[in-house]
């Protein structure tokens, strides 16, 4: 289901009550809906308005208005009914967005006002996007019966008709699309491949990309097993990570956008799963303007996230016809693919907990981060960087920022003296005065070389190489083939220093491409995050 002007969510509402009574638990619904007032959903905090809703949507009305809501443009994710129901809501001028998306709705409300009033969204162009986004004899209805609405209906390739309205409206309008749809504006070296609706998924590391894969495919009805030679989950690290929200700007890098997205999916995904989380406001001394930090201890929110019924944990198993590289690293296992381009390189850091002479109750940035204890007489303090170094205790191939390999104590290699004093700069910076260290924690990050992780389904090399050659000519030099992909082969590598707010996107992102559904991000940020680019870069002469 897709809406034009989601508004005060009330359709959406209806719409959630309705599936819930009416589908078989094997059934899922996901709404699309975009709507440029973030204000909207406030109009049901008068009390009065609340009693306007009959009672038996109701409680499908409170649950959306507990889903923490973003007041800047993007897209929110959200889960309902047990993970049953998904929502994506675009905040924005839906004119400028819908371009960016490329789903399949079986129906639309297009619940705009009437062209009178609203001429934007019965656009020419609004309806084409309508038309594009909607499957061969899927619907699309409004209460609008204008002769505008319906003419600018069958221009779009709507059969429309115009038939007797609900309670005080005489005439409303129903259409159905005349043909298929071709959804896809993506450029065809990154379009996605088509569905495989996994039923069985082997899901190999047990770190938080792995943990958070495993929720989401189990989400969605499918079989998971998580194999990790180090079984994370129990050994994760119980240091607390940030992720910060992003600096509010005019102009914003696609990484940026990015981590603007992921934060507010990471903070959904936490909200909605229950999962152990602080919010803190930051302070920030050199002036950037970051606004929330989401506090989390890796250990907490795995052994939260592979708390399903249907996943399992094993230390080796049959691997599925679907696996998901969810190792940090690459392995050997992708060597021949894409991935071997982006390959993440090892950054060693630490971080250290400081005990403080003054409390403190909110998050500090400024190139490192303080967290404090809940009791704000503890800070953790991070983090260190030595980019091209794995820390003595894990090999590059193997190693984890939460899995087996993190250190503990303030006397193992990456606690010598030099580090120590690594840290106590940073402690300076931002607390402006020394504080003991009391106990540290090493791990090693791997990173990509343009420091965005690699999501998605994965290529051969020398095919997709072989396929592409002649990109360096421009992308009009002839027809392109849609990229091809090999079979069950997915990857969430690369998380480097934002693990913590990138994975839950990842695999919210895997899970949407490998079913089909909307997907979580605007599509132009997809060139961004799947492994091919690095493959595509080297075509085109470019820096990796
Ligand atoms: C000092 C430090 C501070 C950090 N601070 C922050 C922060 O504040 N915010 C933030 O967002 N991020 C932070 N990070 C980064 C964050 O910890 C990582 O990005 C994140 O943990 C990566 O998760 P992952 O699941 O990709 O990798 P990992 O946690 O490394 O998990 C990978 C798992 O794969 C397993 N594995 C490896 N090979 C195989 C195989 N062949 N088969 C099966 N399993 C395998 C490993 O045993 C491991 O358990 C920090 C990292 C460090 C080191
Ligand atoms: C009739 S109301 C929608 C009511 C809504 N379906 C509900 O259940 O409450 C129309 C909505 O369209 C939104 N809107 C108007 N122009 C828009 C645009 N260009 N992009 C996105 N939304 C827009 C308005 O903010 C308003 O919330």
């Amino acid at each position: 289901m897709a809406e034009l002007g989601t508004g005060t969510g009330c359709s959406l509402a209806c719409l959630v009550a309705a599936f819930e009574r009416h589908a078989t638990p094997d059934q899922r619904l996901h709404y699309v809906g975009f709507e440029n007032d973030p204000t909207m959903l406030d109009w049901w905090r008068d009390p009065a308005n609340r009693t306007l809703i009959p009672p038996s949507e109701r409680a499908a009305l409170e649950a959306i208005l507990a889903r923490p809501l973003r007041s800047t443009q993007g897209v929110s994710r959200w889960r309902l009914l047990d993970g049953r129901a998904t929502v994506t809501l675009v905040l924005g001028d839906a004119a400028g967005w819908l371009p960016n998306f490329s789903f399949l709705a079986d129906a639309w409300f297009l619940d705009a006002y009437e062209p009178a009033v609203e001429t934007l969204l019965w656009s020419r162009e609004v309806l084409g996007h309508v038309a594009r986004l909607t499957r061969a004899a899927g619907t699309a209805s409004t209460f609008s019966a204008a002769g505008a609405v319906r003419t600018g209906l069958d221009a779009a390739g709507f059969d429309v008709q115009r038939v007797a309205g609900f309670d005080t409206k005489r005439h409303m309008t129903v259409a159905t699309r005349r043909s298929g749809a071709a959804a896809s504006r993506i450029q065809p070296w990154f379009t996605p491949p088509p569905a495989a609706n996994p039923e069985r998924v082997t899901i190999l590391g047990a770190g938080l990309a792995g943990a958070w894969c495993a929720r989401a495919f189990a989400e969605r009805g499918a079989q998971v097993t998580v194999i990790d030679p180090q079984r994370s989950a129990p050994r994760a690290s119980d240091v607390p990570l940030a992720a910060a929200t992003q600096p509010d700007g005019s102009w914003q890098s696609e990484q940026v956008r990015v981590h603007d997205a992921a934060w507010h999916l990471l903070a959904s995904r936490c909200h909605d799963l229950g999962l152990p989380h602080r919010l803190l406001p930051i302070a920030t001394a050199s002036g950037t303007s970051y606004r929330i930090a989401l506090v989390a201890r890796p250990r907490e929110l795995i052994a939260g996230l592979l708390a399903h019924p249907l996943v399992s944990v094993a230390t080796d198993a049959p691997h599925a016809p679907f696996v998901v590289h969810a190792t940090a690293f690459s392995s050997t296992a992708l060597e021949r693919t894409v991935c071997a381009r982006g390959r993440p390189e090892p950054n060693a850091g630490s971080m250290c907990r400081v005990t403080l002479e003054t409390p403190l109750h909110n998050a500090l940035m400024d190139h490192g981060h303080a967290l404090p204890t809940d009791d704000g007489r503890h800070a953790w303090i991070g983090a260190t960087n030595h980019p091209g170094q794995a820390h003595a205790h894990g090999a590059a191939t193997h190693a984890g920022a939460t899995g087996g390999t993190s250190t503990w104590s303030i006397a193992n290699p990456m606690s010598d003296v030099s580090e120590v004093r690594a840290r106590d700069a940073i402690i300076e910076r931002l607390l402006g005065a020394a504080c003991p260290q009391v106990e540290a924690w090493t791990g090693t990050r791997a990173a990509s070389p343009d420091h965005v992780p690699m999501i998605g389904p994965v290529a051969d090399d020398a095919d997709f190489s072989h396929a592409y050659a002649a990109i360096r000519h421009g992308p009009l030099a002839r027809q392109w083939p849609d990229c091809r992909y090999l079979d069950g082969v997915w990857c969430s590598l690369g998380h480097g220093s934002h693990g913590m707010l990138t994975t839950p996107l990842a695999a919210e992102l895997i899970a949407d491409l490998a079913f089909g559904t909307p997907r979580c991000i605007a599509d132009e940020l997809l060139p961004f995050l799947l492994p091919q680019r690095f493959a595509l870069r080297a075509l085109r002469r470019e820096r990796p």
